[in-house]
């Protein structure tokens, strides 16, 4: 029998690693903090060199392996790779025995179910389009569907920015992405982690009748079932505080503030900031 009572489940306390470029990974871990609100976690944000999605594969690889290794030595009990361009050069699913979560596979499988026409519209860096990721993992799902995709780089100085809602964004939305509407795509997957940010101009390039994958709920759901499985063990003491640390590998107070804006909504943790070297 399944073993329910989360009373008497084993506790760890220890903090979930998160990890992107920049601030684009602050929407996975949004998305993760509301479905989890208990537990402590550490979001390395590699400020210094941001971006990825203009970096070589050999570059994107060498840089996600020292964030592993930087979150390791945190004590993290498990890893989310928040970027999709680190995503298509992580292929492990454990690292130091930790489990290591990727933003592609659950993102290409709710864009396989969610589609009726198979037709998917995927956004990203020109590192992640490159690298063929999306469209091999969606057509593994389903080998009928089309998949458009299409870079657009201007999106993540558009989203550090914090211009989310901004008439410059919309136009360099319709400018990348007026072709892929007239294809009639249902479904749009926001193949990086900064473009949640930009979601109000993307729907107005589209309109309201397409879905937007966004990857950070998907992979919200896939810690949960390792949390049920045991596979994770959850932080159980809801009377202490739950502690988020963002880590920076540049200091930047436009960060602390955008991230504080976007965290407060869905988190009464202490948000405290540092700035580290992960070399
Ligand atoms: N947020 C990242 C992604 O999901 C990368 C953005 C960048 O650094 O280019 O691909």
């Amino acid at each position: 029998m399944a073993f329910q009572n989360h009373e008497l489940m084993e506790s760890d306390n220890r903090p979930i690693g998160v990890f992107d470029s920049g601030i684009g990974g602050i929407t996975v871990l949004r998305e993760v903090l509301r479905k989890f609100p208990n537990e402590n976690f550490i979001y390395l944000g590699d400020t210094a060199r941001l971006p990825y999605g203009s970096k070589s594969a050999a570059t994107v690889r060498n840089y996600s392996v020292q964030n592993m290794k930087y979150l390791v030595s945190q004590d993290v009990k498990a890893i989310i790779v928040a970027c999709n361009t680190a995503s298509t050069q992580i292929i492990e699913t454990e690292f130091e025995n930790r489990p290591v979560y990727n933003v592609i596979d659950p993102g290409s499988f709710l864009a396989s179910q969610k589609t009726e026409n198979n037709k998917v519209a995927v956004l990203a860096t020109r590192a992640t389009i490159k690298a063929g990721s999306y469209t091999n993992k969606i057509k593994s799902f389903k080998p009928e569907i089309e998949v458009f995709s299409q870079a657009c780089p201007l999106f993540v100085p558009l989203a550090e920015e914090g211009w989310t809602d901004d008439p410059i964004t919309n136009l360099v939305a319709f400018r990348y992405l007026q072709n892929l509407k007239t294809l009639g795509v249902d479904t749009v997957v926001l193949g990086c982690t900064h473009y949640p940010l930009l979601k109000n101009s993307i729907e107005k390039v589209f309109g309201l009748y397409v879905e937007m994958v966004d990857s950070g709920e998907a992979v919200a759901l896939q810690v949960e079932d390792d949390f049920n499985s045991a596979k994770l063990h959850r932080h159980q003491f809801a009377n202490e505080k739950p502690k988020i640390t963002i880590a920076l590998t540049d200091q930047s107070e436009h960060f602390e503030a955008l991230s504080s804006e976007l965290l407060r909504p869905v988190s009464n943790a202490e948000i405290h900031f540092e700035t580290v070297s992960v070399i």
